[in-house]
């Protein structure tokens, strides 16, 4: 028998679990954490519960794997600092835009230069790789291509690259339902399951160019309004599992990739291949592409503990490492113990609904371990 929703939630942490209605899709996508949409990450809103409960403010936090930054963002504005890494370009370029600090005159001059650069954009032809022209409709590709060339023009270079990203994701040659991983081009008008009526694939680019270059300015300036004032992110691209990590650091908060379920370089392809971004998909721990084998866990299995022993060595004595997972193989308990972890706390959380299209009822652990004795 199924057991009651009172049995299931005795068990189960409620100050961490929100409903849609406690926490509507605007509060869990405030300012920068919706620069760019992101399958997998975890809400801020957890991230902010776990520094008041697990920290103390003034400290610096360190993410092994920062993915879009949600820790190292909330890092900053509940007043710590923060450092990140993650092996996915993409990812890093990401997470460095959000938690840049900007000088907003500047950086406002120069988005509202480009807007005014994109009407008319001066799209005379520039070479689209065989990824582009498949995935692209011929103008969408011809402004994407036009809106890269003006990049370099400005001192804020990466928060237009990430805006083409964005622009590139939306303009792709998809269905509206299926935006997370779509697996072939949509040439033609299609049954949109999402909309309920016949739908067609985009054919322009330049009108998200011009509404996400205006929402990203919006987005940074209302996150600088909230962060905390001199309190500094340091992202690093790179394998978790060797770089040198510096520190000390006041402890971790972070949601290491889980087998099988996502391939983090795969998701944002349109950006590795219109901004030339460095693949090191190999290095990526998990991989969806590398399946669920035995010894894909096991690989696995080293990976996570060689990062949780590198990241041990960066570390003040006795902080906490907060790892938020679903660990439906019970594979964290081994990982732990071989990474020199004592597991102090494993708390359960409803998950009502990440941010991507992933409806439904699910559980997380938030596992808060500190240094072995
Ligand atoms: C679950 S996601 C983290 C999401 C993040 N908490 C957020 O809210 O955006 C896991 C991340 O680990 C990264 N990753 C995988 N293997 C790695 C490695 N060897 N070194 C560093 N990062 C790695 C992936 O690229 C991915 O971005």
């Amino acid at each position: 028998m199924a057991p009651t929703q009172e049995a299931l939630y005795r068990d189960i942490d409620l100050e961490l679990s929100w409903s849609e209605r406690d926490l509507p899709e605007r509060e869990r996508t405030k300012h920068v954490h919706r620069l760019h949409p992101y399958l997998g990450k975890f809400i801020p809103q957890l991230v902010e519960a776990l520094l008041a409960r697990y920290f103390r403010v003034g400290g610096r936090i360190l993410d092994p794997f920062a993915g879009s930054g949600t820790t190292l963002v909330q890092a900053l504005e509940s007043g710590f600092d923060a450092g990140g890494i993650d092996v996915a370009a993409f990812n890093a370029l990401l997470a460095r835009v959000k938690t840049e600090r900007y000088n907003l005159f500047v950086l406002e001059r120069e988005l509202r230069d480009v807007v005014g650069r994109l009407d008319p954009l001066d799209t005379a032809a520039h070479a689209a790789s065989g990824y582009v022209r498949r995935w692209f409709a011929p103008q969408a590709a011809r402004e994407l291509l036009a809106f890269r060339e003006l990049t370099p023009d400005y001192e804020h270079g990466d928060v237009l690259r990430v805006v083409l990203a964005r622009a590139a994701r939306s303009a792709r040659r998809t269905t509206h339902f299926d935006l997370d991983f779509p697996r072939a081009p949509q040439e033609g008008p299609y049954w949109c399951h999402k909309h309920r009526r016949t739908c067609r694939p985009v054919e322009a680019a330049a009108h998200f160019l011009r509404r996400y270059t205006l929402d990203t300015l919006e987005r940074i300036k209302a996150f600088s309004r909230v962060r905390a004032p001199r309190r500094a992110a340091e992202i690093l691209h790179g394998d978790a599992r060797a770089l040198p990590l510096g520190g000390p650091y006041d402890g971790v908060v972070t949601s290491p990739p889980y087998p099988g379920l996502i391939d983090y370089h795969e998701q944002h392809r349109y950006a590795y291949e219109l901004l030339g971004l460095d693949d090191r998909r190999e290095l990526e721990l998990g991989a969806a592409a590398r399946g669920t084998s035995r010894a894909a866990l096991a690989a696995y299995v080293d990976g996570i503990v060689d990062v949780l022993a590198n990241v041990r060595a960066a570390l003040r004595p006795g902080v906490p490492v907060v790892i938020v997972v679903n660990d439906r193989r019970a594979l964290y308990p081994e990982i732990l113990d071989r990474a020199g972890l004592r597991l102090d706390e494993r708390l359960r959380r409803h998950v009502n609904r990440r941010t991507g299209r992933r409806a439904g009822e699910f559980f997380e652990d938030i596992l808060v371990a500190r240094v072995g004795a």
